[in-house]
């Protein structure tokens, strides 16, 4: 048996939380800044860095708490690395080593990307399976990640611009409907017609994505209604730049799966919680019954502690440790990636 006590706080989220096996949760404790950063329209860096210093300490006396183990039980102290904002990293990074000093732990560094890939062991009742396709989309990153075995990450297709959460986070801008964008515009879009038509953007990598173009093409959509003197119908505008955004990347996902026939299929990242992409996806992976198809549980797609301990499991037991020296990361890369 292993226990992790695993720590968080690269964006804007200080989460602890404490994970047995890389599989069972025994908490997770998650404090959002949301609603400080919301009246700014995005999360400001030095905010998120004071608010993560005032809360870990709480956070994380209260996930040891809520877990029913002590600090004796605790075989190792994972904590995100990079990437994310560095004020935001140097906080659970610090207190990640105060905990393995005080309590004589080993220390592991975690890249987050892995934790929310490693977030689909609290989806399914067996290790991940490989070769394994991860479609990995959060607010930085919207990547396809191949994997041949445990902790073996290969990107073989990125975004040229934009990461599809961003692009979310400023069409609900340009919308006027309010920060984080992408659970908005899900629920919006749900409500939408088909009315609006966008482009579909282009891409030379088959694996490859865009979204800067799109994005540029809902402000001028909105642009020239408005000129027109037409009534601007937000729904419709979510639900056109959520369809055309969604069909390049389930699209793309899906050229890989046919290419490359993996065992698994899996998501990752907060965008994996979108209600439309799921669908989408579970149904293109109807054409391929022998391969597994993973999503985490919605809770577990956005930023949390659990997933950096299903993460710091695998990594224990690579025995991947880390020195007191130990630094934060903000730009740091999956092992593998380039
Ligand atoms: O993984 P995450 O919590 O943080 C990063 O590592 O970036 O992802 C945050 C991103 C934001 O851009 C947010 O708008 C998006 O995930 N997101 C969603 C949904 N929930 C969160 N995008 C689309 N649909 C959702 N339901
Ligand atoms: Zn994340």
């Amino acid at each position: 048996m292993t226990m992790i006590l695993a720590l968080e706080s690269s964006c804007d989220e200080t989460a602890c939380a404490v994970v047995k096996d890389g599989c069972e949760i025994l908490s997770s404790v998650v404090s959002s800044q949301i609603n400080v950063h919301t009246q700014y329209g995005g999360v400001v860096p030095e905010v998120a860095s004071r608010i993560h210093v005032e809360n870990i300490s709480t956070v994380v006396t209260e996930a040891v708490k809520r877990s029913g183990v002590s600090m004796d039980d605790i075989d190792a102290v994972a904590f995100t690395q990079g990437p994310g904002l560095i004020g935001s990293l140097h906080v659970g990074v610090q207190a990640a080593k105060t905990l393995a000093w005080e309590y004589h732990k080993p220390l592991i560094p975690i890249d987050h990307m892995t934790g929310h890939i490693y977030a689909n062991r609290f989806a399914i009742d067996h290790d991940l399976r490989f070769p394994l396709l991860a479609l990995v989309i959060s607010g930085g990153h919207t990547q396809l990640v191949w994997m041949d075995n445990d902790w073996d990450f290969k990107v073989i297709g990125t975004t040229m611009d934009d990461a599809i959460g961003e692009a979310y986070d400023k069409v609900s801008r340009v919308l006027g409907t309010g920060y984080p964008g992408g659970p908005i515009i899900d629920k919006m879009a749900k409500l939408g017609k088909p009315h609006y038509k966008l482009p579909t953007p282009r891409v030379e990598g088959k694996y490859d994505f865009s979204f800067s173009g799109l994005k540029t093409a809902v402000t001028q959509m909105i642009a020239r209604e408005e000129k027109a003197g037409n009534e601007i119908v937000k729904e419709d505008v979510a639900y056109a730049f959520q369809e055309t955004a969604l069909n390049m990347l389930i699209g793309r996902t899906l050229k890989a799966v046919e290419d490359l026939h993996p065992a698994m299929v899996i998501t990752a990242g907060g965008v994996a919680a979108n209600s439309r992409l799921r669908v989408m996806l579970a149904e293109g992976m109807k054409k391929y019954p022998d391969i597994e198809l993973s999503q985490p549980p919605i809770k577990y797609c956005t930023d949390n502690a659990a997933m950096i301990g299903a993460s710091g499991y695998v990594a224990y037991k690579h025995k991947l440790f880390g020195t007191f020296d130990v630094a934060a990361d903000p730009g740091l890369m999956m092992p593998g990636e380039e």
